[in-house]
C-alpha cells in the first residue's frame, strides 16, 4: 500500500504498543504486570466525575467552540494567572483533546519543511514523531547522564544551527523523571529568547513532584515575565488529576498563536469532549477540591518513588537508574545484561516479558535503547513482585 509523504516516517507510538501488548497477553490469561503504561493508577475523582454526569444532564451534550467553553478557558487562565502572579490573558488557552493535541497543534502550526527543532533526550517518544510529522528536523539533544539527562545552554548552543526554529523541553521529565530547577529553565528560556525561537514546555507531570521547595515542579510560569521569548505552554488534566481517558489537555500562548492553533483544531477535531470540558471546569475551577485530590496521588507517587528506589538498590546492586524528582518513572540501565542473544533493551524488554510476564518500555522510544522506564503507577505489592521479577530474570545481584 502507497501512503503519502506526510505519514511515510509514522510509527506507532511505542509506549502505547508495549502497553497494549501487556494487556493483550493478561487478557489471554498470562500473569502480567503491566508497567509500561504512561498513566496514574488512581479513579478520577469523584467530584469531577460528578460535574460530567450533570453536565450531560443539563444538556451539555453538543458542540462548544472549538477552543473550548470560555467558562473552561477563564477557569484555566485564572490558575495559571495565580501561579504567575500576574493576569493572563483567558484567550491564550486553547483546550484540546488531551495534551498531545496541544503539542500537535503546536509544532504543526508553527514548524515546517527546513526547519530544525531541537528535542531533549531521553525523550518521549511522540515528539520526534510530531515534528517529522510536520515536515521539519528533530535535532536530538542528549543531556548528560552525570546530570539526569538535564541539558544545559552549552549542549544547546553546540547543537542549534541558524535553521533551529523551537526546543521541546519536558520537566518533569517523561522517561527519566528529571527536572530542571527554576535557575536551569530560566536559562533555557533566556536561551530560546535571545536566539528568537520556540520554547515548547511540557509541564503535563508539573504537579507530580517530590522537591520539599514547592508543591509543584518549576515551570515557565514561575519565571519573570522578561525571562520569556516565544513559548507555548502544554499542559492537561491527563496526569493531575488521573483524567487520561477524557482527554483534556491545554496549551497558553499570547492570544494570536492561539488563533492560529485553534484555527487548526476546528479543522481536526473540533472542541474536546463536552462532558470531559465540563469534568475539566469543576476540576480546575473548585481549587480546594483538585488541590486536596492532588496532593493526595503527588504523595502515594512520592512513596512509591521511595520504594522502588530502596528496593533497586537493594535487589540490583550497581544498576544505573535516574533518581526521580517527579513524574511516575524509572528509567534504569541494562545494557549490563545484555549477550550474544539479548542485544538491546527491546529484547531485553521481551525476554522480561516472555520469561517474568513484567512489561517495561525499552529506552529505544526513548532515544536510547540500553535503558528501560518502569512505571511505578501501581500498588506497592505489584512494584514489589515486578522489581523481584527482574531481579530474577537477571540474576540478583549479578549487575556489574
Ligand atoms: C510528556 C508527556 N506529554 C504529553 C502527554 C500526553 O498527555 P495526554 O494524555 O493529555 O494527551 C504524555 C502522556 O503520556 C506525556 O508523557
Amino acid at each position: 500500500m502507497r501512503f503519502s509523504d506526510n505519514v511515510s516516517e509514522l510509527k506507532p507510538s511505542a509506549t502505547m504498543a508495549v502497553s497494549t501488548l501487556a494487556k493483550r497477553l493478561a487478557a489471554e490469561g498470562r500473569d502480567i504486570l503491566n508497567l509500561a503504561a504512561g498513566e496514574p493508577d488512581f479513579d478520577t475523582p469523584a467530584f469531577v466525575c460528578e460535574a460530567a454526569i450533570e453536565g450531560i444532564r443539563a444538556g451539555g451534550t453538543r458542540y462548544t467552540p472549538p477552543a473550548g467553553t470560555p467558562e473552561l478557558r477563564k477557569a484555566i487562565a485564572r490558575r495559571l494567572s495565580d501561579r504567575a502572579g500576574r493576569p493572563l490573558d483567558w484567550e491564550g488557552v486553547v483546550v484540546t483533546s488531551g495534551a498531545k493535541q496541544a503539542l500537535f497543534n503546536a509544532i504543526f502550526s508553527l514548524f515546517g519543511p527546513g526547519d530544525e527543532v531541537v528535542v531533549v533526550a531521553p525523550y518521549w517518544t511522540t515528539y520526534p514523531d510530531l515534528v517529522t510529522l510536520a515536515r521539519a528536523e528533530p535535532v536530538i539533544a542528549f543531556g548528560d547522564e552525570a546530570a539526569d539527562f538535564k541539558v544545559d545552554t552549552t549542549l544547546l548552543d553546540s547543537v542549534a544551527t541558524g535553521r533551529t526554529r523551537g526546543l521541546v523541553l519536558n520537566s518533569p521529565c517523561n522517561p527519566t523523571g528529571a527536572v530542571y530547577t527554576l535557575g536551569e529553565l530560566k536559562a533555557i528560556a533566556e536561551w530560546t529568547k535571545e536566539r528568537g525561537i520556540w520554547l515548547i514546555s511540557d509541564e503535563i507531570y508539573r504537579s507530580i513532584y517530590f522537591g520539599d521547595d514547592s508543591e509543584a515542579a518549576p515551570g515557565l510560569l514561575d519565571l519573570p515575565g522578561e525571562s520569556l521569548g516565544p513559548h507555548v505552554l502544554v499542559d492537561g488534566a491527563s496526569k493531575s488529576f488521573s483524567m487520561t481517558g477524557w482527554r483534556i489537555g491545554y496549551s497558553y500562548a499570547s492570544p494570536d498563536v492561539s488563533t492560529k492553533l485553534t484555527a487548526l483544531q476546528s479543522q481536526i477535531t473540533s472542541n474536546p469532549a463536552t462532558p470531559s470540558q465540563a469534568a475539566a471546569l469543576e476540576a480546575y475551577s473548585n481549587v480546594e477540591a483538585s488541590a486536596a485530590a492532588v496532593a493526595e496521588m503527588a504523595a502515594a507517587f512520592r512513596r512509591r518513588r521511595d520504594l522502588v528506589t530502596t528496593r533497586m538498590k537493594e535487589l540490583l546492586p550497581g544498576v544505573a537508574f535516574v533518581e526521580p524528582a517527579g513524574a511516575f518513572y524509572l528509567y534504569f540501565r541494562v545494557d549490563a545484561f545484555f549477550n550474544d542473544e539479548v542485544r538491546d533493551a527491546t529484547a531485553w524488554c521481551s525476554k522480561l516479558l516472555e520469561e517474568q510476564g513484567v512489561a517495561l518500555v525499552p529506552g529505544g522510544a526513548f532515544g536510547d535503547d540500553r535503558w528501560v522506564r518502569m512505571s511505578f503507577a501501581s500498588s506497592d505489592e505489584v512494584l514489589e513482585d515486578a522489581l523481584g521479577r527482574i531481579a530474577a530474570c537477571v540474576g540478583a545481584g549479578s549487575a556489574a
